[in-house]
């Protein structure tokens, strides 16, 4: 990030996974809302995304790093610190799910998906509450789901990992409120089955005149700049998230 960067006047968010899906159109509030972005993806897709958010008067700095290892999330922080500037914001989104029944799913890539969906947060979570904690504020909101909130079978692995996630965010807006008054912890709890790169559209969702063509890897990218299927409470928390965080 240049020094005119560094000089922007706006506040700086982090957002992980801002590459697809739903961190992608977070990142889009953010900066459609006045800040400056370190964002993130696992592919160059978020060299696309940077772009896109461009477009709205953010400084973007891009970071493509697999947060499923511990060397991924250090490069992350780094490109945070690396800005020399408070983080105001930071949202920790980047998650994958896996369905099929437990009999027959892979174990690695079970292990895998906790890696990112939960030991990532954690690993991260830590500087940033930390350097929130020290700046004395800031707004962290940790992307769970509603699979959190009932048992989730053919997804018994996944839904468990959210249910950590949304947790872990209440213990720690708990403990935010005793040690640093000023840091705000939310769980970005409501997004039901969300049409994005891993969840194709619920049938719910779609419209009976226009039904959802095959999805193929190539019409999943690039990640669309809206998401009208979107269930609409899934879309006014993260609005009333970001809104709720003014320059
Ligand atoms: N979609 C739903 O129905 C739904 C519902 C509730 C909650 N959620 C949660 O919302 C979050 C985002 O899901 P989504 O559906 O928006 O997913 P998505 O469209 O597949 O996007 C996933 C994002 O995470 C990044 N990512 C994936 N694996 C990564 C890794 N190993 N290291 C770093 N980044 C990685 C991807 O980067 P690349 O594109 O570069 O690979 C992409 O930016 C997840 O935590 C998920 O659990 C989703």
């Amino acid at each position: 990030m240049s020094t005119d960067q560094r000089d922007s006047g706006r506040p700086l968010a982090l957002v992980t996974g801002a590459s697809a899906g739903i961190g992608y159109q977070l990142a889009l509030l953010f900066a459609r809302n006045g800040y400056d972005l370190v964002a993130t993806g696992r592919s160059d897709s978020i060299d696309r995304a940077a772009a896109d958010f461009e477009q709205h008067g953010a400084h973007v700095v891009p970071v493509r790093a697999d947060l499923s290892e511990r060397d991924g999330v250090q490069v992350v922080w780094q490109a945070v610190q690396d800005t020399g500037r408070p983080l105001e914001a930071a949202v920790l989104n980047a998650g994958r799910s896996i369905g099929g029944a437990f009999l027959d799913t892979d174990l690695d890539d079970e292990l895998d998906l906790l890696a990112l969906n939960i030991t990532s947060v954690v690993a991260l979570a830590k500087p940033v509450a930390r350097h929130m904690a020290d700046h004395g504020n800031g707004k962290i909101l940790i992307t769970s789901s509603l699979s959190a909130t009932l048992p989730t079978p053919y997804e018994t692995v996944y839904g468990p990992s959210r249910a950590f996630t949304y947790m872990f965010a209440e213990a720690l807006r708990q403990e935010m409120k005793d040690r640093a008054p000023g840091v705000t912890v939310t769980a970005l709890l409501l997004p039901g089955a969300t049409d994005s790169n891993s969840t194709p559209a619920p049938a719910w969702a779609t419209p009976p005149s226009a039904p959802a063509p095959r999805r193929t890897a190539a019409s999943r990218s690039p990640p669309r700049a809206t998401a009208p299927s979107w269930p609409a409470e899934t879309t006014s928390s993260a609005e009333t998230c970001v809104r709720n965080s003014p320059p």
